[in-house]
């Protein structure tokens, strides 16, 4: 029987080790090292930001930004229901409540036309989640935010050096957060970023990364906040990455050009937009939704591993889910988002994915 294939594994096959073997010389392990500073300034680099803060998830690096750009008990935050966990409990943990867009049904992004009508006095911000590769329509819903006096946090994490309209992801918007887990286009093991342009901003984010340490008075604490840190061993690791990024995004690419060459034509499945106007997909990974009403993504992840292929199913919109009930709403108006999530799953598409693994997944598939 051949090898299972696995819906990803990391690439590590540059400086990493180099690097890890680095910290272990010099005795530098803790969030205190140089590979922290290469990777915040790589970064700060790679989105055009000013300042990055290296910490220990993409969830905290969420939970930080929104508590960093003053979201209070009592506010509204506009956000997908098709997204990760991570962005709704960021806004439940400042006390917040998030209030749900449904998703386009070509990019799988919230749908930036539905914004508008939900803002109410309460609305603080808006949080824009890119999916799967495709970037959310950042220019309509920057000009709301505008409007409104809103603030904007960008969840960036599946983007990792994709651009809209040229811009790179992690630039938009008053805070960017990345994830730097083992499936995005730069890993850390387990990592994340915040980045921000303005002074102010940055030294709140600093500070409540790492437990806000006081400044004359080193255990007085002024603020709650968290020990959100990185260590240098994960940085290592991530400037190996970020060293690779276009090669990484040039693979991904590819592996997106010949799922779409296998599987064109094929009447069972609706296949991720190859581009919109404003960007080109990264296939951070390469979603398909069936459309036989009769098989669901259930159906299809069953049979793909009896015939030894890893999937993933697409997120499970938030307004559905068991623990957000007491911060959902009553009426649920979502529909994009439940057929997507129901019909919607994901085939291997990790950066070493090779040819002939994605014509045996896409065989296995379709045959
Ligand atoms: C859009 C998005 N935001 C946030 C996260 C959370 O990142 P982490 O797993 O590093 O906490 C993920 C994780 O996959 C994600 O896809």
């Amino acid at each position: 029987m051949s090898k299972f294939i696995p819906v990803n594994e990391p690439d590590l096959s540059g400086n990493e080790k180099k690097y890890l073997q680095e910290c272990i010389d010099t005795g530098w392990i803790s969030s205190e090292g140089p590979f922290i500073e290469k990777l915040e300034s790589g970064l700060c680099q790679q989105t055009r930001r000013k300042h990055a803060f290296a910490v220990c998830n993409g969830s905290a690096a969420l939970e930080l930004a929104v508590k960093a750009i003053g979201i209070k008990p009592g506010d509204e935050v506009v956000m997908p229901t098709f997204t990760i966990i991570s962005c709704a409990l960021a806004v439940i943990r400042a006390g917040a409540s998030p209030v749900y867009v449904d998703a386009d049904p070509h990019s799988w992004n919230m749908k930036v036309e539905d914004i508008e009508p939900l803002i109410t006095e309460r609305t603080k911000a808006i949080m824009a989640v890119h999916i799967y590769g495709i970037t959310v329509d950042m220019d309509p819903l920057l000009k709301i935010a505008k409007k409104y006096d809103l603030k904007v946090i960008e969840d960036a994490a599946e983007v990792i050096g994709q651009t809209y309209k040229g811009q790179p992801c992690g630039s938009f918007g008053d805070i960017s957060t990345l994830s730097f887990y083992p499936n995005k286009h730069i890993t850390t093991g387990e990592g994340g970023m915040v980045l921000v342009n303005d002074d102010e901003l940055a030294e709140r984010c600093k500070s409540r990364r790492n437990l806000c340490f006081g400044k004359t008075d080193r255990f007085v604490h002024q603020e709650l906040g968290w020990n959100f840190r990185m260590s240098n061993l994960q940085a290592a690791v991530g400037v190996a990455q970020l060293e690779r990024l276009p090669e990484t995004l040039k693979k991904k690419r590819k592996i997106g050009k010949l799922y779409h060459h296998h599987l064109e034509g094929c009447e069972s499945f609706t296949l991720p937009l190859k581009q919109t106007a404003y960007c080109e997909n990264i296939y951070w990974v390469f979603g398909i939704i069936s459309k036989d009403d009769s098989r669901d993504a259930k159906w299809w992840m069953n049979k793909m591993k009896e015939r030894g292929i890893g999937t993933r199913p697409f997120f499970y919109p938030m307004h559905l889910q068991p623990a957000l009930q007491s911060n959902s709403p009553k009426e649920n108006n979502y529909p994009e988002s439940e057929k997507i999530t129901k019909y919607g799953f994901y085939l291997p598409s990790g950066v070493t994915l090779c040819e002939d693994r994605i014509s045996t997944v896409s065989q296995k598939l379709i045959g």
